[in-house]
């Protein structure tokens, strides 16, 4: 008998049901732990629940080009929800916006509306794009779209890191007439900064421009409302995000964008599946979404999975989920704050500037590298470091730094090399399965590597840029997951 569950009761039952939670590796010291994993801005973890919806799926799993048999119906429809649920999650009116899965993550979707909304406005040759920005939503625009400005960020003296509404307006008012549409991530992969987008899109529709928005590494993590604010002038014309970040690595890019804009052109990619009729000298392009966004076979298991991720989120609630979440960033910041030698980029009083799942870091006097290297060999603590794929945002950020390691006050005089070293941040990330003792892991570890800089320099070596390597510590043979040794057991072993 079903017992229906309160949201904390479900999100009690989610929380410690991510795969991989229990992964153990031997560690620099011989001691073997449970890793902690604070890279989800990077990729999410598995949520259970998808995996299994994924897994009881395949006993039905079929392509959903096929019409009549069991499967191809059951398929069909379940990949027809999926697209359903995720409008829904997102307040997109399925009659006003479509849903349409690309490529593996948001790189595609950006790529694809890049082109989509140049060839929507092709009289309009320029972009706003923000300074924050992954290379996801920048460098399609400068490869697609004609000409793009940066948006300036503040820095410095308050609110560093955020976007400054006054220089997004003065940009729409010194282009206007030219700017098709700004591009803006909803948080910043790099300091979890959240972003006005609802304001962003009532200045960009204020002057005839549309917006589209990054949602990377939004939707696991806070409430996003495209459409039906009291203003409509602060709907979002075109948003996109992964699957991998949103606990389904494995499952799709996701594109939601108007309809209307969609309808005006041809689709970008062709193939079996958007077309009704195809003729030797012509073809006739289906009408109805997401089928004529999507040529050839879709990730149906990809997407089924990400959907029921999404399900379980919204039985959740984002307004829940957020709350957990902020709970830990602000737990980890103010922990943070009290290690002297931690410089911690970006706002961080979160009553001027609130941020979700990422805070970058340095400690002073040591490399990226060097940190990120001892957190994992040391602690068994995952981050990422270097740039992020954000190097003009990590750039500005963390510029004086650089100037003060290479004690040259001289840009221009520094060497390429020792920039590669010195560019780059910490990024410690968490998700929904992040708990208080993985924060307390994170900065007692940070605490311990601070009071003992020169012994965790004297046991690396630099090797390439943003790489350093343990002098004698090599990873455990047996931690090693190999795919061939895995197929070469499947298949030989004794049962
Ligand atoms: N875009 C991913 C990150 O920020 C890979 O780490």
């Amino acid at each position: 008998m079903k017992n229906i569950k309160t949201s904390t009761e479900i999100l009690n039952k989610i929380k410690s049901n991510f795969i991989g939670l229990d992964t153990i590796y031997t560690l620099a010291n011989g001691e073997k732990t449970k890793r902690v994993y604070l890279d989800s801005t990077a990729s999410t973890l598995m949520m259970g629940a998808a995996y299994d919806a994924i897994e009881a799926f395949y006993d039905h799993y079929a392509n959903t080009h096929s019409l009549l048999h069991f499967s191809a119906k059951i398929s069909t429809e379940e990949y027809s929800w999926a697209h359903n649920r995720i409008l829904t999650f997102l307040g997109a009116d399925p009659q006003k916006y479509a849903c349409f899965f690309t490529g593996s993550g948001t790189t595609g979707g950006v790529n694809r509306l890049a082109r989509i909304f140049r060839d929507y406005r092709p009289e309009r040759d320029t972009v706003l794009v923000s300074l924050m920005e992954h290379h996801s939503n920048d460098l399609p625009h400068r490869k697609h779209s004609g000409r793009v400005i940066h948006l300036p960020l503040d820095m410095r003296d308050t609110r560093p890191g955020c976007i400054n509404l006054e220089s997004v307006e003065r940009e729409l008012i010194k282009h206007k007439d030219r700017i098709n549409y700004i591009a803006v991530t909803a948080v910043s992969n790099v300091t979890g900064i959240i972003n006005p987008i609802y304001e962003i899109a009532e200045l960009a529709h204020k002057y005839d421009a549309l917006i589209l928005v990054d949602g990377a590494q939004a939707v696991a993590h806070l409430p996003v409302k495209l459409y039906g604010h009291l203003n409509p002038g602060r709907n979002i014309d075109a948003f996109v995000f992964s699957g991998h970040k949103t606990y389904v690595p494995g499952s799709p890019g996701v594109v939601v964008c108007r309809k209307d804009i969609l309808s005006a052109i041809e689709p970008e990619e062709v193939g079996g599946g958007m077309v009704d009729r195809v003729y030797v000298d012509r073809y006739t392009v289906k009408e109805a979404f997401p089928d004529r966004e999507e040529a050839g076979t879709p990730n149906i298991p990809g997407a089924i999975g990400l959907a029921a991720a999404i399900e379980v989120m919204d039985q959740i609630g984002m307004d829940v989920i957020f709350e957990e979440e902020t709970a830990f960033i602000h737990m980890a910041l103010d922990k943070m704050k009290n290690v002297p030698e931690i410089q911690i980029y970006g706002e961080t009083d979160c009553s001027i500037c609130e941020r979700a799942a990422s805070i970058s870091f340095n400690i002073k006097g040591l490399d990226h590298g060097l940190v990120a290297a001892a957190l994992n060999d040391y602690y068994n603590i995952a981050v990422r470091n270097e740039c992020f794929c954000a190097h003009p945002y990590v750039k500005e950020m963390i510029m004086d730094d650089l100037l003060e390691a290479a004690d040259d006050f001289d840009i221009d005089k520094l060497d390429p090399e020792f920039i590669l070293q010195k560019q780059g941040m910490v990024r410690a990330s968490f998700g929904l399965y992040t708990t208080e003792s993985d924060v307390d892991a994170l900065v007692f570890a940070l605490e311990d590597i601070t009071l003992k800089k020169d012994d965790y320099k004297s046991l690396y070596v630099a090797a390439s840029a943003g790489n350093y390597i343990h002098k004698t510590f090599r990873p455990d043979s047996r931690d090693r997951f190999s795919v061939r040794n895995f197929v070469a057991d499947y298949l030989h072993e004794d049962v």
